[in-house]
């Protein structure tokens, strides 16, 4: 396994991080798995070398949280990188949720409980929050990282000029600084090339991005992809624009590159995203073992320019998704 620095930080992670959205409780959603069937997964990553994890409080309603803490404890925690994430609703009262000192503050406490932490290494916010001041949230998480609540703070999906304005008042006020950017970003949905990409670029944040195998669309032909449970039952699996555009056509050409390499599909559509020099590390999901070891096995493929032009040439634009 290969490390590098997360953005413009001296923190080292993994080429590959590893998403928690699928561990935690499977009354949460069919397809994720309960915690001894995750515990398997997450300690296989840890022996492939494996040393950043995302997760976030929503995550089965903070299971994923919990159970990523429990198999952690058994490990060099110093040794670890733990990302999670503050915004959706985690009841329905309206304190419960968004970016307001109250809601930060006291979901930052529970993240923490559960984890099993004193201080996570990044605090993400899940989304922009139009009902508070970029101020109110900037200020309150300056303060966490003052209080060793969390080492460094990030973002995942928003418009760009969102982000920029954030980064913009952050500078302006002296204050902690986003050092990453969690975004939507695969071989069907390349909408972040315009404006996110080229802004982190530009300002040394991090990026990595979130379904890189466009929930599993790109890892099975397109006709297959209702073949698994996932597949048959998460809706954002058919929202998100992966057929729109170039989609079918790109699946066919990932199809063939990978009939021609001997290797997985799901392992072109990663190193496609992993020779982008603008992704730190992409957050791959999975359930099983055997697909956690495609992904490591990935880093070691190499792309030719003229395989990276093929794979990309069908790409249209397609409606922004993820943040809308
Ligand atoms: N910030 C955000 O808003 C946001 C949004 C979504 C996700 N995320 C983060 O990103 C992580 C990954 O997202 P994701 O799970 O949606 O996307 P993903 O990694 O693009 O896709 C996961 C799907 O691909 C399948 N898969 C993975 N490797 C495979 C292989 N080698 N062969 C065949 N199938 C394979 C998985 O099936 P198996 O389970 O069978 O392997 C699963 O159905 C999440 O865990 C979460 O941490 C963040």
């Amino acid at each position: 396994m290969e490390y590098t620095t997360l953005g413009n930080t001296g923190m080292s992670v993994s080429e590959i991080c590893l998403g928690c959205m699928s561990f935690g409780s499977s009354d949460w959603r069919p397809w994720v798995l309960d915690e001894e069937e995750s515990r398997e997964i997450i300690e296989r990553a840890i022996d492939l070398g494996i040393n950043f994890f995302d997760t976030a409080n929503v995550y089965s309603m903070g299971e994923s949280e919990r159970v990523l803490g429990n198999v952690l404890d058994e490990y060099d925690r110093d040794e670890q990188v733990v990302a999670t994430k503050v915004f959706g609703e985690m009841g329905e009262d309206p304190n419960r949720q968004g970016l307001s000192r109250k809601a930060i503050e006291q979901e930052l406490e529970n993240s923490l409980d559960r984890l099993g932490m004193d201080t996570v290494d990044l605090y993400q916010i899940h989304r922009w929050d139009d009902e508070t001041p970029i101020e109110e949230t900037l200020e309150t998480l300056d303060d966490a990282v003052r209080r060793g609540k969390t080492r460094y703070v990030g973002a995942s999906s928003m418009w760009a000029h969102q982000f920029a304005d954030a980064l913009a008042t952050s500078d302006h006020r002296n204050l902690e600084r986003f050092v990453s950017m969690q975004n939507h970003y695969n071989l069907v949905y390349r909408e972040e090339e315009r404006e996110m990409l080229p802004l982190c670029e530009k300002e040394d944040v991090g990026v990595m991005p979130w379904s890189p195998l466009a929930r599993g669309y790109l890892t099975r032909p397109h006709e297959d992809v209702d073949a698994t449970e996932r597949g048959e039952s998460e809706e954002r699996l058919y929202d998100h624009p992966y057929r729109e555009g170039g989609g079918a056509e790109i699946n066919e050409r990932v199809q063939e590159l990978a009939a021609e390499r001997g290797v997985k599909m799901a392992q072109i559509a990663l190193a496609w995203l992993l020779h982008k020099d603008w992704v730190d590390t992409p957050i791959v999901g999975t359930t099983s073992v055997e697909h956690l070891e495609d992904a490591v096995e990935a880093t070691e493929i190499s792309l030719s320019a003229s395989d990276i032009s093929y794979l990309e040439e069908p790409y249209e634009p397609v409606r922004v998704s993820g943040h809308e």
